[in-house]
């Protein structure tokens, strides 16, 4: 547990599922007021704000596209009007397709990109502004990946979009250190999400992403909701312009790990 963060508002995009969704559970379990994005009404957003009031938290949904700036200020307004303030923003909200570049169309490559990197600029510069004014030093989190570190073919449009969100973070960490707004990264490994469901219900699929994983298995939203919860806390109030890996030693280079070269 972390003491400091009882009482401290939070926004989280991508919220209603997967790492979202454990990190929105942690940090009210810490004490904060939470304010749920989601993209789409399937997502059941209601689903995670009835199981957090009934262990006596406080949550609240907002709709919206984390890609348009009229929403993204919508949410930090909501966090204001709601809450009366504005501590934590966590950039997790994100999306991945597969495509053989080639192919690669225009209007995927907008969609990942706007989604995952103009997003999370987005989330950056409304809640930055908004701690700034009231001289709040917060904490941003961005769920970025390994793949702001590991290339991956088919996937180009996603990779380029987390390389991007790994300097984005560690230039505004840079402009905003003196204000003692701290912003970092989480990348994540391969997690049992939805966004990998169907990749994991195939055995053989599975099979193949565990051997890239030296701990030997895929991780849980839980194990970077954690890491969530220690990045936005006083705990981590000298860490600012890192990316925090969560991924089981999949970016140690696993080929490796027979020791032979
Ligand atoms: C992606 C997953 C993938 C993992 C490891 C994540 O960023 O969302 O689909 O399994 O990286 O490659």
């Amino acid at each position: 547990m972390y003491t400091d963060l009882t009482g401290k508002v939070v926004i989280i995009t991508g919220a209603a599922t997967g790492i979202g969704k454990a990190i929105a559970t942690r940090l009210a379990n810490e004490g904060c007021k939470v304010v749920i994005n989601y993209f789409k009404k399937e997502e059941n957003p209601e689903a995670i704000v009835k199981e957090i009031e009934q262990a006596g938290g406080h949550a609240s949904i907002i709709q919206g596209d984390v890609s348009k700036e009229e929403d993204v200020k919508a949410f930090v307004q909501f966090a204001h009007d709601t809450y009366g303030s504005l501590d934590i923003y966590v950039n997790n909200a994100g999306v991945e397709n597969e495509v053989p570049s080639e192919n690669l169309s225009i209007e995927d490559w907008q969609t990942v990109i706007n989604t995952n990197l103009t997003g999370t600029f987005l989330g950056c510069r409304e809640a930055a502004k908004y701690m700034l004014d009231h001289n709040i030093k917060g904490s941003i989190i961005n769920i970025s990946s390994v793949h702001e570190i590991i290339p991956w073919p088919h996937f180009v449009h996603y990779a380029a979009s987390k390389g991007g969100v790994k300097l984005l973070m560690e230039s505004l960490a840079l402009e905003f250190a003196p204000d003692g707004i701290r912003v970092n990264n989480i990348a994540p490994g391969a997690i049992d999400t939805p966004i990998n469901a169907e990749k994991f219900s195939d055995p053989e699929k599975k099979k193949g992403v565990e051997k890239l994983i030296p701990i030997g298995y895929i991780g849980e939203p839980e194990q970077v909701a954690s890491c969530a919860a220690f990045l936005a806390s006083e705990q981590a109030s000298y860490v600012t312009g890192t990316t925090l890996v969560v991924d089981g030693g999949m970016t140690k280079y696993p080929g490796f790990q027979a020791g032979k070269g």
